[in-house]
């Protein structure tokens, strides 16, 4: 091509203009649809040379109306107020809808599976038997005792056997103060865990992102009268009334922009960076068991199970994050600055930990061992981690193929882990609790 027909060939298209398009639901945290990252660090299939050979996953339930906490703190007194104001929507730019909108949600569905959730559940157990074809169906999988975690399971069994449900087993595991470790929910039973933690900073920041569309809408609604707890619901809604309804005008670009959704964003990971996340020592502690257990069951030559599949609550993927030392700050800085690296007073636009890909409804955890003949690797075992179906190579531990790690490096990572985080019963302030998963081992 000549240089200038070159030249015009590239002035005739808009260069500058991005063809990318901000999505809302991508920057809810754990109110959004499931999806896939679009850029993962590296492709999703195996590694030339590889086959997957077992697989355990950890899986965060389907998507439903709204959970308790959200419902009766932001939710509801936003719907009770919205329906007793004498505010005239239609006089407003960007509000013009909420003169016919409907709440979406009453008490009765509160922590219920939506009909999105249970299709979504669905195809993503139809789609993980396509991932794994050449394995053999599971005898059993896990959910713990709530209706949504076991609901989402059978959903799950139902798009992977399209249908022939019975084929598959579901063993629920109570979701016990007692059992310690030894359940899918080991927050339940840990003293130490507390699910307001992370509250104060997440509703610090709030203050400050909420402060100029707090100002924003009042000057538009002169009587309604926003607040910190309105704001944070309407973003909310965005994500319960898309996965109720199939969209939302609560996700309009024309009603929070994009650098404000990445504010609300912000609030959630300081929220579960503090929670469940790096943000507070006992985190791993409570991942540790679920991956332990899976390398257990991933090594299990006396079992003829291939394929593991758990389904849990949200709080215990980011638990699992910390424990593998994913989505860390800190990471290759050289140094451990915990809380350093997420100000609760501005944004660290730049940071590892982003709730939205750890946590959307569905959101899995997948340990993958392979047997590789690979170019220019030794002959064997390698393991993987991905995070909705992303690989994500592990800290010091990513001398395979692919970023995988070998046989004998990942047992020593594991075994290194367990060191630091394995003692469930001292982090937890309790006594004599399991302090080990042994659901597979049965
Ligand atoms: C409805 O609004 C009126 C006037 O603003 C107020 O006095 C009343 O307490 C409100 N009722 C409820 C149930 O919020
Ligand atoms: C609200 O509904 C009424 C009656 O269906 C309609 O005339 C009006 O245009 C709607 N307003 C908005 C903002 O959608
Ligand atoms: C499921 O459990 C029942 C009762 O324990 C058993 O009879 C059946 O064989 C199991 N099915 C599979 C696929 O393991
Ligand atoms: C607006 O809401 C705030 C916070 O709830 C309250 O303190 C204030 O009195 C309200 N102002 C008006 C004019 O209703
Ligand atoms: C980070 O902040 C949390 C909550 O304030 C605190 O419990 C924890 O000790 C802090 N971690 C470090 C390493 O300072
Ligand atoms: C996070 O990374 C820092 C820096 O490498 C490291 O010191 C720390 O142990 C890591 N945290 C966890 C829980 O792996
Ligand atoms: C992977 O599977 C293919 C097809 O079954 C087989 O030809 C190949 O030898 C396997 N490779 C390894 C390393 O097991
Ligand atoms: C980890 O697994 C090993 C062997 O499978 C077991 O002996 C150990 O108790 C487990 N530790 C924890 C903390 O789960």
């Amino acid at each position: 091509m000549q240089l200038w027909s070159f030249l015009l060939a590239f002035t005739a298209i808009p260069i500058l203009a991005s063809s990318y398009q901000f999505n809302p639901l991508e920057h809810s945290a754990g109110i959004a649809p499931y999806f896939t990252p679009h850029d993962p660090p590296l492709q999703s299939s195996p590694p030339q040379g590889c086959n997957v050979t077992r697989a355990a996953y950890l899986i965060r339930h389907a998507a439903i109306y709204a959970n308790d906490f959200d419902y009766e703190t932001y939710l509801e007194p936003l719907v009770k107020k919205l329906q007793n104001t004498s505010q005239d929507w239609s006089s407003t730019k960007t509000l013009k809808f909420l003169s016919n909108w409907t709440a979406p949600i009453d008490e009765e569905h509160v922590e219920k599976l939506t009909r999105v959730g249970l299709q979504e559940a669905r195809s993503l157990g139809a789609s993980v038997r396509q991932r794994y074809r050449d394995l053999k169906t599971p005898q059993r999988i896990w959910s713990s005792t709530a209706e949504r975690t076991a609901k989402s399971a059978q959903a799950f069994i139902s798009g992977f056997t399209n249908d022939h449900t019975t084929l598959i087993n579901l063993t629920q595991i109570e979701e016990s103060k007692k059992a310690g470790a030894d359940s899918l929910t080991p927050y339940k039973s840990c003293k130490a865990y507390s699910s307001s933690y992370g509250s104060d900073q997440s509703s610090a920041f709030g203050k400050i992102y909420t402060k100029p569309i707090i100002a924003r809408l009042n000057a538009e609604a002169h009587s309604f009268n926003f607040t910190q707890d309105d704001i944070t619901g309407m973003f909310e809604l965005c994500g319960y009334e898309t996965v109720i309804r199939g969209s939302s005008p609560f996700c309009s670009p024309t009603l929070f922009s994009s650098d404000e959704w990445l504010g609300f964003e912000y609030t959630n990971d300081l929220m579960y960076f503090h929670n469940t996340g790096y943000g507070r020592d006992l985190s791993p502690v409570l991942g540790f068991p679920w991956v332990n257990a899976s390398v257990a069951a991933l090594d299990d030559k006396t079992s003829s199970q291939e394929l593991y599949f758990s389904f849990t609550h949200r709080e215990v993927p980011p638990t699992v994050i910390a424990a593998l030392g994913l989505y860390n700050n800190s990471a290759y800085t050289g140094a451990n600055k915990v809380n350093g690296t997420m100000p609760d007073d501005t944004i660290n636009y730049n940071r590892a930990w982003k709730s939205s890909e750890i946590l959307p409804f569905l959101t899995n955890i997948g340990i993958e061992k392979m047997s590789c003949q690979s170019y220019g690797y030794g002959e064997g075992e390698y393991y993987r981690v991905l995070n909705n179906a992303g690989p994500q190579p592990l800290v010091g531990c990513r001398d395979g193929p692919g970023g995988s790690c070998s046989n004998k490096k990942f047992h020593s990572f594991i075994k290194e882990r367990g060191d630091l985080f394995g003692d469930y019963n001292k982090a937890c302030g309790v006594n004599d609790l399991p302090s080990s998963l042994s659901i597979y081992a049965a």
